[in-house]
């Protein structure tokens, strides 16, 4: 998995709500805890995956070559309410059975509404209501198409790919279509940047950061002062501005495009947020 500055790494988790209410570490320090999470969840699935056999006809041992064609309609079938069919799930056109993960996926689980669909945008929307259950892309950054490509990968490692859907990424020979390639194209563009970002933002040290609902935030540097800056290639990759904070030495304080935290002192190691 590339590193990655502002997108989740995906897990069965990661839609739901954080209960943590104090984080603490370095700007992106909490997402090592989420890390951690994420390979507990990971197990978890596997142990559940071994106690549930794939009713699917298509047999793991011996996949068949020609994966089988799912029309929108005959994917919908397989949406979890019908315990005796297995639980398929569309995500950038290719079809996984996810059966295993009956409990995230079934009736009831928290990702229910991926079953019976390719809802390849709510995977980075979180918007799981009407429309928001949507396979189209449309508008979303190289970032966020990036995210749904590793989503995508996420499935390809932990369940099997049983077939693809007739649709906006396969034709109805099931090969890729440009809306497909088009994404993927995407996707590698936005790994490309956040890893150039990574290498940009390395060479200055992020601040440290902490919240607490009671508190509220806070950042300080251990060394230098925190002055928040823009991030160089937020734009192209996400289409907004964005700024982090960062540290930065006392004879370095003139330089351009720092700016100091609203209320905090020039000179001051710990700024309220
Ligand atoms: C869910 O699947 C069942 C049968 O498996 C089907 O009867 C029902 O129409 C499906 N629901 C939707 C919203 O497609
Ligand atoms: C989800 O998507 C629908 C349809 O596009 C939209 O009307 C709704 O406001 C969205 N909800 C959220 C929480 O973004």
């Amino acid at each position: 998995m590339p590193d990655d500055l502002s997108q989740q790494k995906p897990n069965e988790d990661a839609h739901e709500q954080k209960r943590t209410s104090w984080v603490k570490g370095k700007e992106m320090g909490g997402k090592i805890m989420g890390w951690v999470l994420a390979l507990m969840v990971a197990i978890l699935a596997l142990c559940i995956g071994f106690s549930f056999k794939s009713r699917y006809p298509i047999s793991s041992s011996s996949p068949s070559p020609q994966q089988k064609l799912f029309k929108v309609d005959e994917l919908a079938l397989y949406n979890g309410t019908d315990e005796g069919l297995p639980i398929l799930l569309g995500i950038l056109g290719s079809v996984f059975d996810v059966t295993k993960g009956k409990t995230h996926y079934g009736v009831g689980g928290g990702y229910n509404h991926f079953a019976g669909r390719d809802a390849s945008r709510a995977f980075v929307s979180g918007n799981f209501t009407g429309e928001g259950l949507t396979d189209s892309l449309r508008g979303l950054s190289n970032a966020e198409i990036k995210t749904v490509v590793e989503w995508r990968s996420f499935y390809q490692k932990t369940y099997i790919l049983v077939g693809k859907l007739v649709g906006l990424y396969f034709d109805d020979q099931g090969n890729p279509t440009k809306h497909l390639k088009g994404a993927e194209a995407k996707a590698a563009r936005g790994a490309q940047l956040l890893k150039k970002q990574k290498k940009e933002e390395d060479k200055l040290p992020s601040c440290n950061s902490r919240w607490s609902q009671g508190e509220g935030g806070e950042v300080w540097c251990d060394d230098g002062f925190p002055r928040l800056v823009q991030r160089p290639l937020e734009i192209a990759l996400t289409g907004k501005m964005s700024k982090r904070c960062a540290c930065f030495r006392e004879d370095q304080l003139g330089e351009p495009g720092l700016e100091v935290y609203d209320g905090c002192d020039y000179q001051a190691k710990t700024c309220r947020v």
